[in-house]
Order: C-alpha cells, then structure tokens, then sequence
C-alpha cells in the first residue's frame, strides 16, 4: 500500500494510489475533464486508484495513471456518457481497467504492454451496440427443448428463432471490433502525453498493438480460437473483459438490458440475480475451455 507524494523518475511530484484513495497527476484532480461531464467521476477516480495498486512499481503506476486518465477521459466524453442499457453499464471500463492491470502484472507484461492493456480499456467498447448476449440465446435454446416433447412445429420455429439470434450475435460483434478498432485509432493517433504535450501518449506501434487486439477481442464469443495463447497481452486483454459479468455491476448490466419487447430482467429479485450469475460462469467456463483447449501459439 502505498500513499502521499511520491516523486516519479522524470522529476515530477505526483499522487499515487494511497489509503486516502486518491490519484492526481502534476496535482490536479485526476479526471477533472470527466468531472465536468459526468457525476460519477469521483466514482470513477476511486475505481481506477483501486486498479492502478495493483502495479508494484511506482514509476510504471504513475505513468499509467497519466494514460488512463488521458484516455478515460477522451473516451467518456465521445462514447461512454452516452451508452445506453441496451450496450452495457458505464463503469464498465473501469472494472475492466482493475482486472487488467491485476492481470498483466501477474503476468510480468511490460510497461509497454501495460499502457497498450490501459489503451484497450477505454477503447474496445467504443462502438456499441444493442447486444443478443449468450444467456438470451440460451433461453431461446431452453424453450425449444421444452417444446420438442410436446409440439414439434413449436421446436423447430424456437430453433430457427435461436439460430438466428446466434446469427445475429455474430454479426453484431463483428461490427463492434471493427467500429471499435476504428474509433480507437482515430483517437489515440490525437493524444498527447500529459508531462510533454509535444510528445504522444502512445508509440505508433503501441497504436497498432492496440487496435489489433480491439479488433479480435470478441471473436471468442463466436467460437473462434482467437486469441492465440502465446499472445500474453492480448490473452489479458480479452481475460480482463471476459471477467465483467461476474461482479455485482456486470450482473447488474446484464439484469439491466431490455430483452423481450423493451423489458429489462427484475433487477431486486435474488432469483434473478442467481440465475444471471449462473449464466456469466456458463459463459466464463465456455471461454476459458477454448482458451485452454487450444494449443499455445495456435491462430484462428
Ligand atoms: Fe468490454
């Protein structure tokens, strides 16, 4: 744990995450542009203090508070304050930023890795869209099973019905990566470094790394055998986001995306609460047996 002033390796006074739970950089409030659009920035400062203890090395935690905070900040107020239920919830980035950074320092990634994890953070779910997600599929596929035994005709149309929901998912994802890969290189070929406006936040190659990785990150949710398993950084990448549903806010997100003619699921009732978390670990063990099945190194 670490707290107060600490002193970085280009001689500038910065806060880092500390008990008081607060991160400045050059000592202003860390996400002072979000401040201005949005009040759950104090909310989010807290949550990416929290990701950022995580980062044993003072000098790599201060830098990559200057990404995140540059980052977060630029994507907020051209995506994110304007996601809708249908997408996801907006601290999504936030609980992905905390498992990436616990994951690639586990992983003993570079700090270079780590600023390109910090990039695809803000970055990957800039493109939304209204999401067919596993667990709708799944009740679709339910239902046909329960009406098989009773009303062929039944079956079959619930069948073609989940097919085409699968279709769906696919193409939906498809549009996400490439309109998220899109989004991000535009935006982060803009930023400047917050200690040297005349140097960017991220190497070009960074960049690329970035937007690739952006632009595979959900192939697993259609089967696909990508990542490959000697990609490390995109390994973390897709771990970290693929850990959302199960927290109280990725269930929430999930209880809280419309589905039959608009209605979201009842998000006070504890047996919907118990059956959404059961989905999430369906889907979480479904990624983690294709990971796993595959050899390392194998490409899609
Ligand atoms: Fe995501």
């Amino acid at each position: 744990m670490h707290g107060g002033r600490e002193r970085a390796g280009c001689g500038q006074t910065v806060r880092v995450p500390g008990e008081q739970g607060v991160t400045t950089v050059s000592g202003a409030p860390m996400l002072r542009r979000v401040g201005e659009a949005s009040p759950l920035a104090a909310r989010f400062d807290d949550m990416l203090a929290q990701g950022l203890q995580a980062v044993s090395d003072p000098f790599d935690r201060n830098e990559l508070a200057a990404v995140a905070a540059e980052v977060s900040s630029a994507s907020w107020k051209r995506w994110h304050a304007w996601r809708t239920p249908e997408d996801s919830r907006q601290e999504h980035e936030w609980v992905v930023f905390a498992n990436a950074m616990r994951i690639t320092q586990a992983e003993g990634l570079t700090l270079s890795d780590k600023r390109v994890a910090t990039a695809f953070t803000f970055c990957h779910d800039s493109f939304h869209i209204s999401r067919t997600t596993e667990a709708m599929i799944r009740a679709v596929e339910e239902a046909a099973e329960i009406a098989e035994r009773h009303d062929a005709a039944r079956g079959g149309e619930l069948r073609r019905r989940a097919a085409q929901m699968r279709q769906d998912k696919q193409q939906q994802r498809m549009r996400h990566m490439e309109g998220g890969g899109r989004n991000a290189e535009l935006l982060l070929h803009q930023l400047a470094h917050p200690e040297s406006r005349d140097r960017p936040l991220l190497e070009a190659e960074e960049i690329r790394r970035c937007v690739d990785i952006i632009k595979g990150h959900d192939l697993w949710e259609t089967g696909a055998p990508h990542p490959p398993g000697s990609d490390r950084l995109a390994v973390a990448c897709l771990e970290a986001d693929a850990l959302w549903p199960i927290p109280p806010l990725g269930v929430l997100a999930d209880l809280e995306r419309p589905v039959d003619e608009g209605r979201a699921g009842d998000f006070i009732d504890p047996g919907d609460w118990t059956m959404q978390v059961a989905h999430s670990l369906r889907t979480l063990h479904r990624v983690s047996r294709q990971l796993g099945e595959r050899p390392a190194g194998a490409v899609c």
